[in-house]
């Protein structure tokens, strides 16, 4: 019998795939809800307790909770693709934040007291220093960043006036990298992240890679970018985990490394790990793209004793080409 269970949500995705590994990893409880709109149920395995269906759907959050005996949620299913949300901001705004308000309140009204919301970089917008704190105003430029704000918002609220109901929102900077023995990785349709592109035009499932803005204030011109390790950051969930079982204090905390690397870097480095010379284009900038943003993260490691240990942009990308030449090709291909 687990003692604990965890509801994780979006558990057929990129990230919350590998969370549903590290929890089972360390014999803790877990069930996955998911709508399957951008995960795979391939993702999870067939062991794992999953229940497809959209988390805005109260009825089922509420069976779920009451069947795992769920402690803890790890709210990992919402939208993330900046650009969509600058041309279809009403999609963001509902599935970010309006679905994210209905299973907050199905938790509190269930008496489940530990939350772990995914929040994102995109809330501080462009800013004028580098790298960034927590206590930052933020001003998110995209709606994307905005619909996770207004979460984080309501998230502060509402564990200050329920006694018992505590959460922490992370604040992921840019996601990359696959579980290291090879189990998970991203197979995000469509994916608009910079290493997952790179990662299939090297396989050659993708004609070129585009950089958009080569004219930002910065060494090479190209925006620069504090990637993290997916598995560290699960790490930092389970991090996050234990302090809230422990009764520890709600938190909003970045997830980052402190050091950057430039769109171009990143996919010379791609080049030279995968040995191929895909294609790299020219564009102009896209809406709500940010020149420069860098996490300080000294209150994660002091609020958590988080540490990473998958720091290194060559570590990032061997997982990442790894776990793209272990997909099989797309019918058409
Ligand atoms: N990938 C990144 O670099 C990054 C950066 C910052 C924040 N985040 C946040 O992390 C979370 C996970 O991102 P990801 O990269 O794994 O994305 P993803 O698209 O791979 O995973 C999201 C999962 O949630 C599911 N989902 C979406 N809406 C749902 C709903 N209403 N009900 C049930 N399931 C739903 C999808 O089917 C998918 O499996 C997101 O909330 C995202 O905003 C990601």
């Amino acid at each position: 019998m687990v003692e604990h269970t965890t509801l994780v949500t979006g558990g057929a995705g990129y990230i919350g795939s590998h969370a549903v590994l590290a929890l089972r990893d360390v014999g803790q409880g877990v069930v996955v809800i998911d709508d399957l709109s951008t995960g795979a149920r391939t993702a999870i395995s067939s062991d794992v307790p999953f229940f497809e269906g959209n988390v805005a759907d109260d009825a089922l959050v509420r069976s779920v909770i009451r069947e795992f005996g769920v402690d803890a949620v790890m709210h990992f299913a919402g939208s993330v693709v900046v650009p969509e949300s600058v041309e279809n901001p009403l999609k963001y705004y509902k599935n970010n934040t309006c679905v994210s308000r209905t299973l907050v309140e199905t938790c509190v009204e269930e008496g489940v007291a530990n939350f772990i919301f995914s929040s994102t970089a995109a809330v501080y917008g462009t800013v004028e220093i580098n790298p960034v704190t927590e206590d930052l105003p933020p001003c998110p430029d995209s709606p994307y960043g905005k619909t996770k704000l207004v979460t984080e918002w309501m998230l502060r609220d509402v564990s200050a006036a329920i006694p018992g109901f505590r959460h922490i929102a992370l604040r992921y900077f840019n996601v990359a990298g696959a579980d290291p023995l090879g189990r998970a990785g991203q197979s995000t349709p469509n994916a608009t992240h910079l290493i997952k592109v790179a990662c299939e035009a090297a396989a050659g499932r993708r004609d070129y890679v585009a950089i958009f803005g080569e004219d930002y204030d910065t060494p090479d011109g190209t925006g620069v970018r504090d990637f993290i390790h997916v598995t560290d950051l699960v790490e930092a969930h389970m991090l996050a985990l234990a302090h809230l079982r422990g009764g520890g204090e709600s938190l909003v905390l970045n997830c980052g490394y402190g050091k950057g690397f430039s769109v171009r870097e990143v996919l010379e480095a791609v080049r030279r790990y995968s040995g191929t010379n895909f294609e790299i284009r020219g564009s102009s900038r896209r809406p709500g793209d940010i020149p420069v943003l860098i996490a300080d993260a000294e209150k994660i490691r002091e609020c958590l004793g988080w540490a990473p240990h998958h720091d290194t942009l060559e570590t990032i990308v061997a997982g990442a080409v790894n776990w793209e030449r272990s997909l099989k090709p797309s019918n058409g291909e």
